[in-house]
């Protein structure tokens, strides 16, 4: 379903997705039979390339094209999987986009080596274009998402977290990288000024849109189509959107509930109870609005493109990264 939708938002942008694929495809090629084993793995299941694809609407519709666009979302492309093997490692995850994860197939140790060898690969990649704005962008942003993703180890299980402080944890850990692959657009065609900040507030926007709404997953996720069991963020003490919200405007004895239960270790039966907490406390119902909202004030900063026959598709991933189920 969510396959389908995605297929029709990124038609207009095929042909550089394909090209994309394919030198994608370049970069990953083995030069050794275990990097070339785990590459093949990955290009199983290649992911949604959400960040590609909007660096390429972005760029398409702003007339801000060039031969230095793939370059740029291939470095960022490659980073974003790179986190994604160390991600899965921190968070002892056994499955990723339907398949099973590196450290699960293979070890930890080599899932935390080929990240390396990505984010080496990435490091090549994003020189190509010789911009130098580009790459403290790159670089800047790929910083941001190891701090988020180290606040986040340091917030764990702490009930007290503001959702301010958790916008700024998603903000860096995945609004970050949307940011820089819509920033990436004007960099390479030499526009700065508010062009420049508009369009990096608008990837921003719809990066903390996406992490609100892959947050809600967890909550009410259909297992068979996420590919997981919900519940593990709450049962690992990650405090995210819903229960920071019922936790502060909840009813105060089911408050102190979930607290007693996420206090003694937390298991599947008892992670059903706290989620009929949060849904009574509306705790679904604000993640999902807030998610909508900021994504819609992302969209506002590209107001400009309305003329342009790609903004529809612009507008549309804006409401995928709301609303997807998967
Ligand atoms: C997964 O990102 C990690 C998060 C930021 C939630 P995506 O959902 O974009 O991953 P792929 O590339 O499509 O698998
Ligand atoms: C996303 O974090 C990964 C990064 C931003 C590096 P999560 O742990 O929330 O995402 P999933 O659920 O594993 O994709
Ligand atoms: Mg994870
Ligand atoms: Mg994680």
């Amino acid at each position: 379903m969510d396959k389908n939708k995605l297929k029709k938002l990124i038609e207009p942008v095929e042909q550089d997705l394909t090209i994309f694929d394919r030198r994608l495809a370049e970069c990953l090629k083995g030069e050794t039979p275990l990097i070339t084993s785990i590459a093949q793995h990955l290009m199983r299941s290649k992911g949604k390339r959400m960040r590609p694809a909007m660096m390429f609407l972005l760029s398409r519709a702003a007339e801000f094209y060039n031969e230095n666009t793939i370059s740029a979302s291939l470095a960022i492309e490659l980073i974003h999987t790179a986190t994604l093997l160390h991600d899965d490692v921190v968070d002892d995850s056994d499955l990723r986009r339907g398949l099973e994860t590196v450290n699960f197939k293979w070890t930890n140790l080599v899932a935390v080596l080929m990240g390396d060898f990505l984010f080496a690969k990435a490091f090549r990649t994003m020189v190509a274009p010789q911009s130098i704005e580009l790459v403290a962008a790159i670089s800047y942003a790929t910083e941001r998402v190891s701090v988020g993703e180290l606040r986040q180890v340091e917030e764990t299980s702490n009930y007290d977290l503001s959702e301010e402080e958790y916008l700024k944890i998603i903000t860096d850990k995945t609004a970050s990288l949307f940011a820089v692959s819509c920033e990436a657009a004007p960099i390479l065609a030499g526009v700065n000024g508010s062009t420049r900040e508009r369009f990096s507030k608008f990837g921003e926007k719809v990066g903390t849109a996406f992490q609100i709404a892959d947050d809600l997953l967890d909550f009410v996720g259909d297992a068979n189509v996420t590919g997981k069991e919900p519940g593990n963020d709450v049962i690992t003490g990650k405090v995210t959107l819903p229960l920071i919200y019922t936790l502060r405007n909840g009813d105060k004895g089911k408050q102190r509930e979930i607290l007693r239960i996420l206090g003694n270790g937390i298991d599947q039966g008892e992670f059903r109870t706290i989620l009929g907490y949060i849904n009574d406390a509306g705790g679904i119902d604000y993640a999902h609005r807030r998610a909508v909202q900021i994504a819609n004030e992302g969209l506002e900063m590209v107001k400009e493109l309305k003329g342009s026959s790609y903004y529809k598709s612009l507008s549309g991933m804006v409401e995928f990264s709301t609303s997807r189920a998967s």
